[in-house]
């Protein structure tokens, strides 16, 4: 019953559910809009230096604590230092608190994949989304009732998960990424190609690409990198973590660790390229900028998108089915990642079989999910999201790497591990980044990201939304973390002997 008895089929299913984990809404909605935020094609060196110095270094020591403490998250950090079991819970939390919403993003995607036979959403398709899709109400405290259009599909989608995530992580998780990540890449490749190919495509790609080097200056465009690298990737939640732990003792991380990260800037690159080449076949019909049809955020996917497929030259239903499906498929690999880390810790402490930690975290997800189901639902899902990943993320990463290398003083050891399992050996480069570079990195960026947000609301919300459910929520999370640390553990006598084998 233990989860260390779980196992991935091979290391190519691992490679899979990695990827799959990966590549996700980050890459097809989010990459493009940031970029173009920040700099468009200068937006570039931020990123490989935000990939350099803190992605692939804590992609791998991610992978290493995983593979050689061979636990959950709070199993692992307890395993690397009795004081940091907080921090598996706290980043199991986040994952679990990210999942909540996540998935009504799935399930707008789900609807718009539905909405796209006959172009349902009409010629204004802002109007559609906000006031007839999700009903929007007009303030921020006016939650206004459950939205069915809404919570319909994502109890859908809920349904499917649970009955994927019910079964061993080498049969759910692993098949599931195995048939839906080869078809979305199909799917990706089509949606590029067609948009790079559209008239006036490279009007768009011109926005896309021309380097902004102004940019560069503005701390703004570092921490946005950063927090890109972190949530496309899927480091900093205890996901790489948790998956690491289900490796066989052999299996090579390195070589695993390159093939995550350039799989998914490659297709995160290769999106960007396909949605702006689009923008720019859109603004070229409507005779304007596309600094004018692009949007940011949500907008991009669910306003814009509906609109270019209008003005597809043909087969318009099938390109909105191919551009939403591939949304929710991406999607639907990305969010068994984030209730992994949380069924793995549960299933650890307190000795409980997969079928009850998944009951627990998948019924507690979607329960929660239903908050962001309601009219107000859009406001709820900005500001939490704000919170958790501009700070989660960094803060999370930097006690990473803090109680690895400063508190366990487990750094050297971490990297001799790594190097004795992989083909491709790592350098001292990566003592470096994991003691001083990236933690010293993270830190000033959290710091930055702090100060700015004291200096105007974000988004113009209310400061009582701000506080009650943005920081409300980041607090939340950390004091569970410390509560559920503080917690018996069953089975006390064999965890302290695992703890004694692992190290
Ligand atoms: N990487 C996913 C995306 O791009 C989201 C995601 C899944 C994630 N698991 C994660 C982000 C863990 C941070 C941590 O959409």
């Amino acid at each position: 019953m233990n989860q260390a008895k779980e196992q991935w089929a091979s290391r190519a299913g691992f490679i899979f559910a990695a990827v799959g984990s990966a590549i996700g809404l980050g890459n097809i909605w989010r990459y493009p809009y940031v970029a173009y935020e920040n700099g468009g094609g200068a937006f570039l060196i931020p990123y490989f230096f935000a990939l350099l110095t803190a992605g692939i270094p804590i992609l791998l020591l991610e992978y290493s604590l995983g593979h050689r403490f061979k636990g959950s998250a709070p199993l692992t950090y307890r395993r690397l230092s009795k004081k940091f079991e907080w921090l598996g819970w706290w980043q199991a939390l986040l994952a679990f608190a990210i999942s909540t919403y996540y998935m009504i993003i799935l399930g707008w995607a789900l609807s718009y994949t539905y909405f796209s036979f006959g172009t349902q959403w009409g010629k204004d398709t802002e109007k559609f989304f906000l006031n007839n899709y999700l009903g929007i109400t007009d303030s921020f405290w006016n939650i206004g009732g459950i939205q069915w259009k809404v919570l319909i599909p994502v109890f859908l989608l809920w349904a499917f998960i649970y009955f994927v995530m019910r079964q061993q992580a080498h049969k759910g998780i692993e098949r599931l990424t195995k048939i839906l990540m080869p078809i979305l890449i199909v799917m990706m490749i089509i949606i590029t190609i067609r948009g790079v190919s559209l008239s006036g495509a490279s009007a768009g790609l011109n926005v896309l690409l021309t380097p902004d080097f102004g940019a560069l200056s503005d701390f703004k465009v570092w921490i946005a990198a950063y927090s890109q690298i972190f949530f496309s990737l899927s480091i900093g939640y205890a996901t790489m973590l948790t998956y690491s732990s289900y490796l066989s003792k052999d299996t090579d991380l390195s070589n695993s660790g390159l093939i995550a990260a350039l799989g998914n800037s490659g297709f995160e690159f290769m999106a960007a390229l396909g949605v702006f080449g689009a923008l720019g076949y859109l603004a070229t019909q409507q005779g304007i900028g596309v600094d004018e049809v692009a949007t940011g955020g949500v907008g991009l996917a669910f306003i814009v998108f509906p609109k270019i497929i209008n003005q597809f030259p043909g087969l318009n239903d099938l390109f909105g089915v191919l551009f939403f499906g591939s949304l929710v498929f991406a999607g639907l690999t990305s969010i068994v990642s984030l209730l992994e880390p949380g069924v793995a810790a549960i299933r650890d402490k307190f000795n409980i079989s997969r079928n009850a930690a998944v009951n627990t975290i998948v019924g507690g997800s979607a329960f929660v999910s239903i908050l962001y189901a309601t009219k107000g639902g859009l406001n709820y899902l900005d500001v939490i999201d704000h919170f958790l990943n501009n700070y989660g993320l960094l803060i999370g990463g930097f006690f990473m790497t803090v109680a690895t290398a400063w508190f366990a003083k487990e750094a050297n050891n971490m990297r001799a591990h790594i190097n004795n399992v992989s083909d491709v050996h790592i350098g001292s480069w990566w003592i470096i980044c994991v003691k001083y570079l990236t933690p010293a990195l993270l830190l000033v960026m959290a710091g930055l990201n702090i100060i700015d947000e004291f200096k105007a609301p974000y988004g113009g919300f209310p400061y009582s939304g701000l506080i009650s459910m943005g920081w409300g929520a980041l607090f939340a999370t950390l004091i569970g973390g410390f509560l559920l640390q503080a917690a018996r553990w069953k089975e006390e006598d064999s965890i302290s002997g695992k703890i004694k084998e692992g190290a």
